[in-house]
């Protein structure tokens, strides 16, 4: 419906009807208003299947929801660096959705990973905001292309579940726009959501539900966002706030008390009445826009949908080692028994706990998988531990030991249980459940092919890592993750995930270690701009998996690294390409990656970061090249002194590889940049920033040449040996103009000098 016509709407309502409208009308639906046309909607969860609840809603899960089909969470799919495979499943879930009678799902949710304690990490994309930015624009692309709307959440600052509803994150602004905001901003700029779900925290002292600078400023005046914003079930403190900031719309319902006040601050005149109308506009603009591409043929197959999940999920598990075990030859007549221990290899861990859980359709286990394969003469099963407390049952451990003696391989599926990962809390450590790493110790004593099948949505410590020869990560996989492991283990499709977070060797060496979750109400993130790899990569801290790792069964050659061109300007592009061919006997996918680095920078920069990937599928001995397109975003940092991107002029490094740690190719381009920064000189000013200024070089050099600075300064100097020269040059370098009057011939006054330093300013 035109904007026009629904300003029309608007116009008839009364100002009650319109504060009702600003709420929801229960759980899950927005309000109907039949005396002026306007029907209900309904949104629910999201993001990886359908949690349609029917009845009075209970967002922990406790209340059943419809059965739906749970496809690969956020942590998995991420895992793919494959957008075109992302849109697919959102389309799958526009369809469900459209079925369902749903005009949007709650999703995705793209907070960046900032520790691997946070509960809802396994929801979330990446430690990446470049990676998490595409792979929710596909997300959303996909859902919205079958006109069902996507809310992409938790805007903003919501890396963690401790405290969440009341904490205030202290962020400074190049991380907020370094780090934080860009994966929404991508998604805002690039698929436009129908809606953006406002988180529950504070940002530097602000609720996110009721600052105008991320709901209004930003979101809407930045970025160009036209839907509404909704905020987290229960995020809003202060609603009159809230409709100033730009929060549309209150979920769930306030049960008429919030619309009271709405109305109330308008009667007092201290609520314009126009921004009222204003977010009822919003809302009523994508209620409508469901409502009038409401698709009556869609059906939600779960039939289809659960196969092909599973296809999802294969592209999504990363082999994160392998000494040669994988895969298993399970077709080979001579190929002995493979014991699948433990229980994930029955019950597998495949979706986490809280708003996402989804009433699964059918679950496919390994075990089931490999029957279904017809493997099932060649696997022996013992369950090995219980995931409902972390206690080692001896009994299970002697017969998952034996059984493991007896085979000739052991494929243990491991994992973290429910009770460690969920919304509402963060986990307490980064390890496994003791019993699991007992067991996998303790198999490793008596088999030598040992290969660790992992469940879990975030990284764990690996104490094993040296005693087994494989490991494969599902990470939590979905419903179908049986078939998906099955097709891994045994070679039927060759694995191509890669981290799209780095595992640390332990959490002490997570850059947020320090400071997460924070202190009482307040956490701060100290690390500021270095996050995930841009901090282990440019400490050179040894990893257990750098970011973008992940092996296959065949091997990629990378050459004919080309730029279009040596130099540019930042308001040019750059067109980057890369040969890729499979020199190894078996079909494949690579996921390639492009890193830029600023080598020589005037301000503090991680040592590289990821600006693009690629997938490309070869067949062996196939070449194929890989195309990128970088622009000034591509090369540049937030300068708050312009509150703008910067690309500095001066020389950066194209890193093409296989992870942020396996780069394959280098080149060299020269930016210029086609703005300089303001400077504003003060007495102050060192005489080295002086010096590099040509403008200001030419006012002041001359004073600084006829200045005594040297003179005095060696004479300071004298007696330091070889050290004299070097200290001079600083003690110039960085002294301030000022003491020119100090250390000069005393033809310079304060005036005279504040009257210099008037001109260098002026340009
Ligand atoms: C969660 C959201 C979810 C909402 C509705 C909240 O507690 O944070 O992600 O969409 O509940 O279930």
């Amino acid at each position: 419906m035109e904007r026009a016509k629904i300003r029309e709407i608007v116009s008839k309502m009364t100002l009650e009807e319109k504060a009702r409208m600003c709420s929801g009308s229960d759980f899950w639906h927005t309000e109907e208003i039949e005396r002026v046309g306007i029907p209900a909607s309904m949104v629910s969860d999201g993001p990886h299947g359908l949690r349609k609840q029917d009845m009075e809603g209970d967002h922990l899960g406790v209340n059943d929801s419809i059965v739906a089909v749970c496809f690969p969470a956020g942590c998995a799919t991420a895992a793919s660096f494959d957008t075109e495979l992302v849109g697919k499943m959102g389309q799958a879930l526009g369809e469900s959705a459209q079925a369902e009678d749903l005009s949007v799902v709650l999703g995705p949710a793209v907070n960046i990973k900032r520790s691997p304690l946070c509960g809802r990490n396994f929801e979330y994309y990446s430690e990446d905001p470049y990676l998490a930015g595409k792979i929710a624009a596909a997300y959303i692309n996909g859902v919205q292309s079958k006109n069902v709307g996507t809310s992409i959440k938790h805007y903003l600052g919501n890396n963690q579940e401790t405290r969440r509803l009341t904490v205030d994150a202290k962020i400074d602004e190049r991380t907020l726009r370094e780090i934080y905001l860009p994966a929404f901003e991508e998604a805002v700029k690039e698929a436009k959501p129908w809606t953006v779900m406002a988180s529950y925290n504070k940002i530097n002292g602000e609720h996110t539900s009721e600052s105008r600078k991320f709901l209004t400023d930003i979101l809407r005046d930045e970025w160009g966002f036209d839907g509404y914003v909704m905020s987290d079930w229960g995020a809003v403190c202060n609603r009159v706030e809230g409709i100033r900031a730009g929060l549309d719309l209150e979920m769930p319902s306030s049960k008429g008390v919030r619309d009271k006040q709405i109305v109330e601050a308008v009667q007092k005149g201290e609520l314009d009445e126009a921004l009222v109308d204003l977010a009822v506009e919003n809302i009523l603009n994508i209620v409508f826009r469901y409502k009038e591409s409401k698709d009556a043929s869609a059906v939600f197959d779960r039939k289809a949908q659960h196969e092909f999940s599973g296809e999802i999920a294969k592209q999504c598990i990363v082999l994160l080692k392998n000494d040669g075990i994988l895969p298993i030859a399970f077709e080979a007549k001579q190929a002995g028994k493979v014991a699948f221990i433990g229980k994930y290899a029955k019950t597998p861990r495949f979706q986490g706990g809280g708003s996402s859980h989804i009433t699964s359709f059918d679950v496919t286990s390994a075990i089931q998988a490999a029957e279904d394969m017809g493997f099932k003469d060649k696997i022996v099963y013992a369950q090995g531990y219980d995931d409902k407390e972390d206690k080692t049952d001896e009994a299970l451990l002697a017969e998952a030991v034996e059984t493991a003696k007896a085979a000739d391989v052991a494929v243990i599926f491991a994992g973290l249980p429910d009770a460690f990962e969920s919304e509402a809390y963060d986990r307490q450590h980064m390890r496994m459940p003791d019993c699991q790493n007992r067991l996998i110790e303790e198999v490793a004593k008596v088999q030598p092919n040992v290969i660790v099948v992992l469940h879990n949505g975030s990284p764990v410590e690996m104490p094993w890592i040296d005693k087994v020869k494989g490991i494969v990560e599902s990470y939590l996989g979905g419903e179908n993750i049986g078939l998906a492991q099955m097709e891994v283990l045994s070679g039927r499709f060759n694995p191509c995930g890669k981290l799209p977070e780095t595992f640390p060797l332990k959490l002490a060496d997570n850059p947020s270690f320090l400071n997460f979750p924070g202190e009482g109400n307040v956490v701060e993130y100290r690390e500021g701009i270095f996050v995930g790899y841009r901090y282990y990569d440019t400490k050179e801290m040894e990893v257990l998996f750098p970011f973008g790792h992940g092996l296959s069964y065949t091997e990629f050659a990378y050459a004919n690294l080309k730029v279009s061109k040596d130099s540019l300007s930042d308001t040019d592009t750059l067109t980057v390409s890369v040969d890729v061919t499979n020199s190894g006997k078996v079909a494949g996918s690579e996921i390639v990656q492009l890193y830029v680095a600023d080598p020589v920078s005037d301000v503090i920069r991680p040592v590289k970061e990821l600006k693009g990937f690629a997938k490309v599928t070869l067949e062996p001995g196939e070449t194929k090249t890989a195309t990128f397109t970088l622009d000034k975003r591509a090369f540049a940092y937030y300068e708050t002194k312009i509150n703008d991107w910067y690309a500095e002029s001066g020389e950066y490094e194209i890193l093409v590889g296989a992870s942020s740690r396996d780069i394959r190719c280098r080149a060299k381009v020269k930016l210029t940049a086609s703005k300089k920064l303001p400077v504003f000189y003060t007495i102050d000013s060192t005489f080295c920033d002086v010096m590099k200024d040509e403008h200001a070089k030419s006012l002041m050099g001359p004073i600084i040449e006829a200045g005594r600075m040297e003179e005095v300064n060696t004479t300071q100097g004298e007696g330091l040996g070889s050290a004299a020269e070097e200290m001079n040059e600083a003690m110039q370098a960085f002294a301030p103009i000022r003491n020119c009057l100090s250390f000069g011939n005393g033809s310079m006054d304060e005036a005279k000098l504040q009257a210099i330093v008037d001109k260098m300013n002026q340009r």
